[in-house]
Parts: structure tokens; C-alpha cells; sequence
């Protein structure tokens, strides 16, 4: 069930991303294939499915949800090229090809991150893309700027990047990760709800505490398989982690308490579900999905 919900939600997003990757002149056509290049490749999507599944929670049109799963999508699109770049994780594969900066240059994957970024807000603001009222849209912009920001991914980055080589506990570790991948996670299930038009505060409350839960899960899962998968398979280089001694949840606790872990935080996540009827289905295959993927 999830596959075909999957399939479906990654070709409508695809399709809404698609029409922002014309050059609107010729000197740009560089640039604009960049952008092109480091959002249209394959990507599992997993953070407008989580926008459209919480639209679809609330019984939202997830019509309505196509500026938000955008949005979402450019900002991480975003931080992973920034992420692979040498300054930061120095990677050469993503999503099973070359990194931006490999298959252009180090300039161009940055201005390609930094166009990704405002695009994101772009898609957000626009009344057609993102058609909610104006105070909606208002509120949509706030949650993305903070969950991207320097208080949310970008902080979780600079959080990562200044603990190479450092042995953090379980409670600064957790706080990292929250940051880098969970807050973003966060926000999509934040956006998705809000898109809806039905979210109460009590709902939205609940689904809010189901992200943080998979949020966290999510990372977790990324340590585990940058440990225990392979190259091909992730489409992206194994054991990086450990070969930049970064601290991971694996490293910590030991790859089966780490396992263990996850699974504990798919759990949380589907008890807060536990109001919710057949319209939280497809959240409640993501929790087990994010836990279960290989890639
Ligand atoms: C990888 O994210 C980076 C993290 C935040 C852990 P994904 O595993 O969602 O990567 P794609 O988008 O499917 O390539
Ligand atoms: C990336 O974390 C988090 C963000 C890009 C915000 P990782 O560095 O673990 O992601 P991968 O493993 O390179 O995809
Ligand atoms: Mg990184
Ligand atoms: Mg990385
Ligand atoms: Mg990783």
C-alpha cells in the first residue's frame, strides 16, 4: 500500500516541482539545470509524502498541499548539496549519481542550494501554488523559516559539523539530530495539517508529537544504514560516518540498541495516531515505512 501511495504522491509532486526548473533566460540555463539536476533525481520524497499524508489525516484536499510538498522538497534538496559539498560531508554520490558539485562545480552546486532555498519560500507565498488565505500562508512561511533555519536544519548542521571527532551523549546527540533531520520532518507534517484547513489545536497537536517521534526515527534509520546497507542499494557512499568519525546513533549505543531505538520511536509515533481513524493510514505506513526502508 505504501509503494502505490508513494508512486502516486512523488509523480504529483514531481510534477508541481518540474514547472520551476525553466531558465527564464539563456544565460541561466547553467544555473537552472543545476537546480534542475539536485531536485529531479530520484529522491525518495519522503517529506511531501508526509505533507500530503497529514493533509489526508485531517480530510484536506491534497490539492491544497502541492505548494507545501514542494517547499519542503526544495529545502532538503537544498541541504543535501550543501551537504555533500567538500566543506561539509564531501560526497560524491547522491540518489546514485555524481553530487551537484561533482557533476558541475563547487560554485554552482552552492548557488544551485541557495536558489532551491528561496524557491522554497517562493512556493509558499504564492497564492496559486500554496492556496490559502494569506494569514495561512503567512503562518507556513514562519514554520519553514524556523524549521530550516539556524534554530532548526541548518543549526542541527553546524551542530553535526562541529562534532567530528567528539564523543557526544545520548541527550546532545538526540539534540542534533532533532535538528538537522527533525525539524524539517516537523514542519512538513505542520505544513500538511495546516493545508488541510481542519487542523484543531488538538489534532494538530498529536500529529505534531507523531513527527517529532519519526523525525527523530528517521536519523536514527540513516545511521543505522550508513552502517548495514551498501552503496549501491542507499545511492549514496556506505560508511562515511564512521570513516569521519561522526557521532551516530550506531556508534553510541551499538547497532542493535540502536535498532531497537527506532523502533521504540515508530511505536510513540503510532500511539499518538490512536484518535485517528482511516484517514491517518498512510501516516501510520510512513512511521513503519521510515523505520523499515533500506534506502
Ligand atoms: C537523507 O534524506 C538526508 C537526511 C536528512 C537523513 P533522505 O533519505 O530523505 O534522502 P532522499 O531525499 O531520499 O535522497
Ligand atoms: C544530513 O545528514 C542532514 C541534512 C542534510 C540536513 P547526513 O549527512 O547524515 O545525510 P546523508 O547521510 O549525507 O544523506
Ligand atoms: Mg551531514
Ligand atoms: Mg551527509
Ligand atoms: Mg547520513
Amino acid at each position: 500500500m505504501i509503494a502505490a501511495y508513494q508512486k502516486r504522491c512523488q509523480s504529483r509532486v514531481d510534477g508541481a516541482l518540474e514547472e520551476l526548473f525553466q531558465a527564464p533566460r539563456s544565460e541561466l540555463e547553467r544555473l537552472y539545470q543545476a537546480m534542475r539536476y539536485s531536485v529531479m533525481n530520484g529522491g525518495k520524497r519522503v517529506r511531501p509524502l508526509l505533507v500530503y499524508a497529514a493533509c489526508e489525516a485531517l480530510e484536506g484536499d491534497i490539492e491544497r498541499a502541492d505548494g507545501a510538498a514542494c517547499a519542503v522538497e526544495l529545502i532538503h534538496a537544498y541541504s543535501l548539496v550543501h551537504d555533500d559539498l567538500p566543506a561539509m560531508d564531501d560526497d560524491d554520490l547522491r540518489r546514485g549519481q555524481p553530487t551537484t558539485h561533482k557533476a558541475f562545480d563547487e560554485a554552482s552546486a552552492i548557488l544551485a542550494g541557495d536558489a532551491l532555498q528561496s524557491l522554497a519560500f517562493g512556493a509558499l507565498a504564492d497564492r496559486r501554488r500554496n492556496p490559502q488565505d494569506a494569514e495561512t500562508r503567512l503562518q507556513m512561511i514562519e514554520i519553514l523559516s524556523q524549521a530550516a533555519g539556524p534554530a532548526g536544519m541548518v543549526g542541527g548542521q553546524a551542530i553535526d559539523l562541529g562534532s567530528v571527532g567528539v564523543r557526544l551523549d545520548q541527550q546532545a546527540l538526540e539534540i542534533m539530530h532533532r535538528h538537522k533531520t527533525g525539524a524539517l520532518i516537523e514542519a512538513s507534517v505542520a505544513l500538511g495539517a495546516l493545508a488541510s484547513g481542519n487542523a484543531d489545536e488538538l489534532t494538530h497537536k498529536a500529529l505534531l508529537q507523531y513527527a517529532r517521534a519519526i523525525g527523530l526515527a528517521f536519523q536514527v534509520q540513516d545511521d543505522i544504514l550508513d552502517v548495514e546497507s551498501d552503496t549501491a542499494t542507499l545511492g549514496k557512499t556506505q560508511g562515511k560516518d564512521e570513516a569521519h568519525d561522526k557521532p551516530t546513533y550506531p556508534a553510541l549505543l551499538g547497532l542493535s540498541a540502536a535498532k531497537d531505538y527506532a523502533l521504540e520511536l515508530r511505536d510513540q509515533a503510532l500511539h499518538m495516531l490512536r484518535p485517528f481513524g482511516n484517514s491517518a493510514e498512510p501516516l501510520r505506513e510512513l512511521a513503519r515505512y521510515i523505520v523499515e526502508r533500506r534506502s
